[in-house]
């Protein structure tokens, strides 16, 4: 097929991109996306601080614009995130312990059940494992409120909006190495016994080089009876930015339980990064790196 979402498709997977709803008015921008891409994730308007920037007074305006835009158009949506230790309201990040752990579990049964229904996916935990080698969980308010608060979100999540795919989501957990060996041995634990998860989303944020073993990881990820997604996939502009794409693409279809693709965000101008990292560059035009996923999403 001739777009990135067509192509997938064909695949069994889908292509998607996040969007800003900020950028939505742009035509060239709101062109893309709606050409080439049929997974919608809001880059910012579901987090804590965007849907309950009030405690108990939720708002849904900026979030439901990308929704319902991709609803409109026939696309899918990645909830993102839940809870997350950055991005908390003002008001969360001024309690601690069981007020925090009450109200995080609310933010999530609350939110989830508005949108019951019109997730694909959530990334109901983001972020919660330490940098470096220790394999262990990153220090925060939440983690703090004790070790089992992951595992609160994900049943809370569940029994808000049963038939959202449930997923950790997490950086630098790319290739096999400490981070993505803490959160293998939290989710083969989950699965162990019972708790409810479907998903781990590696973020994918790259640099000029990816790890041998990525396809390795995310086979491992999938033995444990779990779909992968690659979440929010950038790579920096360099001499091997094309090749680092198509690696990323060929890896995921070569994994039956990788489901999707998406990158994070359309042109490199509407980057959180300044490497520009994306396959359209500020005016819109296809790159090299695009191209190199099409051909591969249409290879075999
Ligand atoms: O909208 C306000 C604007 O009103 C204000 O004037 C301006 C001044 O700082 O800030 C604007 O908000 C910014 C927002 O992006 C929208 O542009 C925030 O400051 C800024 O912090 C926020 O950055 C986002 C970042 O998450 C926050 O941590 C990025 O857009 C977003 O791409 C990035 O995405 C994260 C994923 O959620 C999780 N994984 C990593 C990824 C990259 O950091």
């Amino acid at each position: 097929a001739s777009t990135l979402g067509a192509s997938a498709a064909e695949k069994g997977r889908y292509f998607g991109t996040a969007i800003a709803a900020g950028r939505m008015s742009d035509s060239t921008y709101i062109g893309i996306a709606n050409r080439e891409f049929n997974m919608i994730t809001a880059e910012n308007e579901m987090k804590w601080d965007a849907t309950e920037p009030s405690q108990n007074s939720f708002s849904y305006s900026r979030g439901d614009q990308i929704v319902n835009w991709a609803r409109n158009n026939g696309k899918q949506v990645r909830g993102h995130a839940l809870l997350w230790h950055a991005q908390m309201p003002g008001w969360a990040q001024n309690l601690s312990g069981s007020a925090l752990r009450n109200a995080a579990i609310n933010h999530v049964t609350k939110v989830a059940t508005y949108y019951r229904g019109k997730v694909h996916s959530w990334d109901v935990v983001n972020e919660a494992f330490a940098d470096g080698g220790s394999g262990g969980r990153r220090d925060s308010s939440l983690q703090r409120t004790g070790n089992d608060w992951i595992e609160a979100a994900f049943r809370a999540a569940r029994a808000a909006d049963p038939g959202a795919k449930l997923c950790y989501n997490d950086y630098n957990t790319d290739g096999i190495n400490a981070k993505s060996t803490g959160i293998y041995n939290m989710v083969r634990d989950f699965k162990a016994r019972g708790v409810p998860i479907d998903c781990v989303g590696l973020q994918s944020h790259l640099g000029t080089s990816i790890a041998s073993d990525y396809q390795a990881n995310i086979q491992r990820f999938a033995d444990l009876g779990v779909d992968v997604q690659i979440t929010e996939l950038d790579v920096q502009q360099g001499s091997n930015q094309a090749n680092i794409y198509q690696t990323v693409t060929r890896a995921c279809l070569a994994v039956a339980r990788c489901t999707g693709i998406t990158v994070w965000g359309v042109r490199d101008t509407d980057s959180w990064r300044s490497d520009n990292p994306l396959l359209f560059d500020g005016s819109g035009n296809k790159k090299a790196a695009y191209t190199s996923v099409l051909n591969a999403l249409n290879a075999g």
